[in-house]
């Protein structure tokens, strides 16, 4: 799962995110998604952010599997984390 996102052994708190919100399944768009999640993640730091501004912020990804709630939710309580 995206290596080099994780500083250590453990899984980043996005990584742990999507793992703990179901947003992985078949992970073929999970890489990318993690990816920018982090970046939204980090330039939104302490932000109320509505779930339509995760989901743009999101734009680009595309999932077949999930129908994106659980990423968003993934994306959600990263934030809550991050506070
Ligand atoms: S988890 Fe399969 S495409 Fe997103």
């Amino acid at each position: 799962m995206a290596e080099g996102e994780s500083k250590s052994d453990r899984l980043s708190r996005v990584q742990q995110a999507f793992v703990d919100e179901g947003a992985v399944q078949c992970g073929i768009c999970t890489p990318g998604f993690v990816m920018t999640a982090t970046a939204f993640v980090e330039k939104h730091k302490g932000q109320k952010v509505t779930r339509a501004e995760i989901r743009r912020g999101l734009a680009g990804n595309l999932c077949r599997c999930t129908g994106y709630d659980t990423i968003i939710t993934a994306v959600e309580k990263s934030l809550e984390d991050d506070t």
